[in-house]
């Protein structure tokens, strides 16, 4: 849309059943941040809401294990999750809950408007139920192989595998979350959005129309959910956690969470403007607005099909101009799981690197996945703080205010003539907004955030050229102008850098004097986004600059151990909780539990078995004799580690010759999940030879 008078921005609504992890924030929320805080800057009106996405089945099943109330679960998260927002510079106007009055009303409003208006049908199907449980089985409360992809564990409306959304009764050999039964099916009544209504307008919005410059992963989406034929959803559900149905005989219903979570943008936006005493309709109503959807890739059809239609069903409200979803993160090489805990948890971030926000803001935008998954690893984040915050961005900002304390006592020094490479420095200095800026409009924010590092790589540059500290010992002249250009440099940074480091911007603004509020004071000064080229200077000479800070520290070794030691920990909890126990063998007879003969013995010597990986040869004290006994641990132990070991040997086992040597016995071991093999050994000190029964 060209020249919108606002831009309503929505960001994701979490759900509230757990903290917010990288993932989050690199898919969904630094982006949208980022394109909020650029347009505000460039002086648009912005509305810029999200909030705790409370309904919704996830959020019951925790509430069951737990013990608790799913109120209770939505109290604790939607605070953590805020708080970590809010700890991130996520410069929300407005952060919301969908279990808040207004959000009821707005979202009961907006159901009776499609019942009143006949949009809906009305029907009475078969549902899965789980007869254990006495409930019916919405969503993923049920589980099952996907129709589309076969993959096994598919929710009863979403798989997470394939990314398609559908009916629980589609699912093949469908079981219940809650009791691991075969569902039955019952009738229940259910409104449902006739959705094949619609197929023809969407392909006309999406396809035929304008919509070509949509990211290829959500074009690509749509075209196939509209190419493969719409059908009606259900917009409600058997469940007692939710918005309730606003109709006459819909006691035990709330409507779906996919209906009620998207309308929690428009209650979010309401909240904001009651406060704010403004009109919330222009945000959602007026045709010179344009409305994005920041969202990840797993969101698609909720955002592109189905919340738009619920839109052009009620018929008051605009549509989305652009929905640019990403794709998602991996971390070291793994899907991010929060049942697993592979992730990297954002409060327990901020404990580990205190301060170091904008850091990680910048990695997962260097990183984004923007145009297809992507691997966050500890490596890299090092790397990119070490290699580019800390050495390209930090180190010229720190040479120019070093610099200027130094020569002038901190006083922007006045130019004198400019050279041809100051004017072309400072000529790419004011492209630099509009360079950005191209790459904002088109969300390829890694590429602008790419493009801001190039304007600190253009100063660092100027600077090694020009080298003012050696010019200061023979051209007071030059090395003023120098120093002049440099700081103009630096200001410009500042401004630019908001965005995407909001917290780095604030602290260069403080290091160079500039305070947005400190209005009325003799040395105010303010720049904006487009100050940068069309001010003749964004710092005056005679202007006082503050005292210097590092801008960023290095990170190092150790820190970035302790966190892969730290997942490497999450691994090893995995595997011992999903390590597959064998099933119990057939039934024997005491008498044939009787024949074993175990004693404990002492490994005496050992020694490779030449030419092979897994042998050794160990002499073993049985307490009736000493034998010997072939082993296959050498991919385990070194003949020296077992030397002296105390072990359970069977010493009734027929000898057996293994590559030539007589093995007369066997010693009882075990194994880790990560295939590690362990002794079985006595915890007491008996003598050797004692028989174990
Ligand atoms: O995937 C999710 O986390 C959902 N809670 C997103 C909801 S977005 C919306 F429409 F509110
Ligand atoms: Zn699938």
């Amino acid at each position: 849309m060209n020249n919108p008078k606002r831009i309503t921005i929505t960001a994701a609504l979490p759900y509230t059943n757990g903290p917010v992890h990288i993932g989050h924030l690199a898919g969904v929320y630094v982006p949208a941040d980022i394109y909020a805080r650029y347009q505000r800057l460039i002086g648009m009106d912005v509305a810029f809401v999200c909030g705790s996405d409370e309904h919704g089945v996830p959020i019951t099943i925790k509430a069951k294990r737990e013990g608790i109330t799913p109120q209770q679960v939505v109290d604790k998260y939607h605070a953590i999750i805020k708080k970590s927002f809010s700890d991130f510079g996520i410069s929300f106007d407005n952060y919301s809950r969908t279990s808040a009055k207004i959000h009821h009303d707005t979202a009961s409003e907006f159901f009776t408007k499609l019942y009143n208006d006949g949009k809906f049908i009305e029907e009475v199907t078969e549902q899965l139920y789980d007869e254990e449980a006495n409930q019916f089985l919405a969503d993923r409360f049920v589980v099952g192989t996907c129709p589309k992809c076969g993959y096994e564990e598919s929710y009863g409306d979403q798989c997470e595998n394939c990314g398609t959304s559908h009916n629980a009764t589609d699912l093949i050999n469908p079981k219940s979350a809650i009791s691991g039964s075969k569902p039955v099916t019952r009738d229940t009544r259910h409104w449902f959005l006739p959705l094949d209504q619609y197929q023809d307008w969407l392909n006309d919005w999406i396809l035929k129309e304008h919509k070509k410059d949509w990211k290829a992963n959500v074009y690509g989406q749509c075209k196939s959910w509209i190419d493969d034929g719409l059908r009606p959803r259900a917009v409600t559900r058997d469940l007692d956690w939710g918005i309730p149905v606003p109709v006459e005989g819909a006691e035990g219903k709330v409507l779906y969470v996919w209906f009620d979570a998207p309308i929690g943008y428009i209650s979010s936006t309401r909240e904001w403007a009651e406060r704010e005493g403004k009109d919330w309709e222009p945000y959602w109503k007026s045709e010179d607005t344009k409305l994005l959807h920041f969202i990840g890739k797993d969101n698609i059809v909720f955002h592109c099909i189905i919340f738009p239609s619920m839109l052009k069903a009620e018929g008051s409200f605009i549509l989305p101009d652009n929905v640019p979803a990403n794709e998602f993160l991996n971390l070291e090489g793994n899907k991010i799981s929060t049942s697993k805990n592979w992730a990297v948890w954002l409060h327990e971030y901020l404990e580990e690197f205190p301060g170091q926000q904008d850091v990680l803001r910048y990695v997962l935008t260097a990183n984004a996945p923007e145009t297809k998954d992507n691997d966050f690893t500890w490596a890299d984040f090092q790397a990119r703080n070490n290699n580019e915050l800390v050495a390209i961005f930090g180190n010229f900002i720190n040479r120019v205010v070093v610099l200027t304390h130094k020569y002038y006592d901190g006083q922007v020094p006045s130019p004198a003539e400019f050279s041809k490479v100051d004017r072309d420095t400072l000529k790419e200095l004011q492209f630099a907004p509009e360079v950005i800026s191209s790459s904002l409009e088109r969300y390829r924010f890694r590429e602008a955030q790419g493009k801001l590092m190039d304007v600190a790589r253009l100063g660092n540059k100027y600077l090694a050229d020009e080298e003012p500290w050696k010019t200061i010992k023979t051209n007071e002249e030059r090395t003023r102008t120098v120093m002049y250009v440099a700081l103009q440099i630096a200001s410009a940074m500042a401004v630019l850098s908001e965005p995407f480091l909001p917290h780095t911007s604030r602290k260069l603004n403080r290091i160079l004097g500039v305070s947005s509020n400190d209005a009325g004071q003799e040395n105010h000064i303010e720049n904006s986004w487009n100050d940068i080229s069309q001010k003749q200077e964004l710092l005056p000479s005679g202007h006082q600059i503050g005292t210097s800070e590092l801008l960023f520290s290095k990170i190092e070794n150790e820190q970035i151990q302790q966190q892969l030691d730290k997942l490497a920990a999450s691994k090893k909890a995995n595997e011992t909780m999903n390590a597959t126990v064998e099933p119990q063998k057939d039934t024997i007879t005491f008498e044939d539990f009787t024949k074993l003969d175990m004693r404990v013995g002492t490994i005496i010597s050992a020694e490779k078995m030449p030419k092979t990986k897994k042998l050794l040869v160990l002499k073993v004290d049985t307490g009736i004799d000493t034998r010997t006994i072939v082993s296959g641990i050498a991919e385990s132990f070194t003949a020296e580690e077992v030397v002296g070991k105390r072990v359970t040997v069977l010493v009734n086992l027929a000898p057996r010759a293994l590559r030539g040597v007589d093995s007369e016995g066997m010693i009882l071991m075990t194994e880790t999940p990560e295939g590690k093999l362990v002794f079985i050994n006595p915890d007491d000190d008996v003598p050797n030879g004692s028989s174990i029964s």
